[in-house]
């Protein structure tokens, strides 16, 4: 499975594409994290899928986490496999395997569900009472994503129908606010939409408290809002996932400096026969297809000498843009758009430090 790869070679010898993560700039970021969330006075509950590696989460915790978030059964599951000491899975429970999933790792863990409805847990509220369990739930509010989550207004009904189902406990509210990111480079006025987020997520807890419904956790959860959404007072937890990695539509929008993304995606130039690109060894299979927030459809912004930009892909052929002097064998790092996407197509990464290789982590829960 690691066929060519060797703990100790240098990683320029690494066969490609391969993604390349940095030790310490990861080791960097995981514990500059915890310090923030300390010091704003928040729980911190990364979102576990960007990375998937039991080894991260093993950091994350031994920093400070209080436990991750998943978005997916699989990174539930792996979650509580890996011995995280809570497991926040933060999508709707709906279907059997979910619930069966929920169920079974409610055993090794504890795990939180999220909501944003009562028809999406009534089956697991159900399954859970049958067994004598009360399995904690959140209900999500939705503060400006428009994806999932209650309209505030509707809080207080969502929150008293779960109330109502045996097999469940209501412990907080939360909200993803994911729009921040979309606000782009402009940095007061994501500052603004991400506390305006946090301050309607406490409102909205407020008001469910002045019904008598207790509300003890409030969580906001992202990486562009990460220094804003969470400071608003009356928000107990932080849930980023990206800051871990870091990655180029966060270094576009300014959230995350080039210094602190951890992760390249290391490919070999194969083609220069075109005139007007080189080809690389790394298509959307290896970076994936996810967009860039610098609007001009790119999958990847070279980092090494030679720089140039990815600005389209085949499966394993990416199109490089503005390369100095490109020649086949010429080794290409490359800045992803988007790290979790990237991380999830691959099945194992490299772990380096001043460019030797150290470890390689499993990624797991693709699927
Ligand atoms: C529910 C939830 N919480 C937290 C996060 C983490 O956000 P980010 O990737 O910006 O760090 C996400 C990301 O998609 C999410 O969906």
């Amino acid at each position: 499975m690691n066929a060519g790869i060797v703990v100790g070679m240098d990683v320029v010898d690494l066969p490609t594409p391969v993604v390349v993560i940095d030790r310490d700039v990861l080791e960097r970021n995981v514990s500059a994290m915890s310090s923030y969330a300390r010091h704003i006075g928040v729980a911190l509950r990364p979102h576990w899928k960007t990375t998937k590696a039991a080894e991260v989460a093993q950091m994350q915790v031994d920093a400070g986490a209080i436990g991750h978030t998943a978005a997916t059964q699989a990174e539930m599951l792996a979650l509580a496999a890996a011995g995280s000491p809570s497991v926040f899975w933060a999508y709707p429970p709906v279907g059997s395997a979910r619930i069966d999933a929920t169920l079974a790792a409610a055993g090794a863990t504890e795990v939180i569900v999220g909501t944003d409805s009562v028809s999406a847990v009534t089956e697991l509220a159900d399954a859970a009472a049958m067994r004598g369990l009360a399995i904690p739930v959140r209900l999500e509010v939705d503060t400006g994503l428009h994806r999932t989550g209650v309209a505030p207004d509707d809080a207080v009904t969502v929150a008293r129908g779960l109330l109502g189902l045996r097999g469940l406990r209501l412990t907080g509210v939360w909200t993803h606010e994911g729009h921040v990111q979309g606000i782009g480079a402009d940095g007061p006025r994501r500052h603004e939409a991400g506390l305006a987020a946090g301050r309607l997520l406490v409102q909205v807890a407020d008001v469910l408290r002045a019904e008598g419904i207790d509300v003890p956790c409030v969580s906001v959860g992202s990486t562009p809002g990460v220094r804003s959404a969470p400071t608003v007072p009356g928000i107990t937890e932080a849930r980023p996932g990206t800051y871990v990695l870091g990655d180029e539509n966060q270094v576009a929008i300014g959230t995350i400096s080039a210094d602190d993304v951890a992760i390249a995606v290391h490919s070999r130039i194969v083609s220069t026969e075109p005139a007007e690109w080189a080809i690389i060894d790394a298509g959307i299979k290896a970076m994936s297809s996810d967009g860039s927030t610098h609007g001009d459809g790119r999958i990847g912004t070279v980092v090494s000498d030679g720089g140039g930009v990815v600005v389209t892909g085949h499966e394993e052929h990416g199109f490089l843009r503005g390369a100095a002097d490109p020649h086949v064998g010429d080794i290409v790092r490359v800045r992803p758009n988007h790290a979790c996407g990237v991380m999830n197509m691959h099945s194992r990464v490299v772990v380096a430090q001043d460019g030797v290789v150290v470890d390689v982590w499993r990624v797991l829960a693709r699927h």
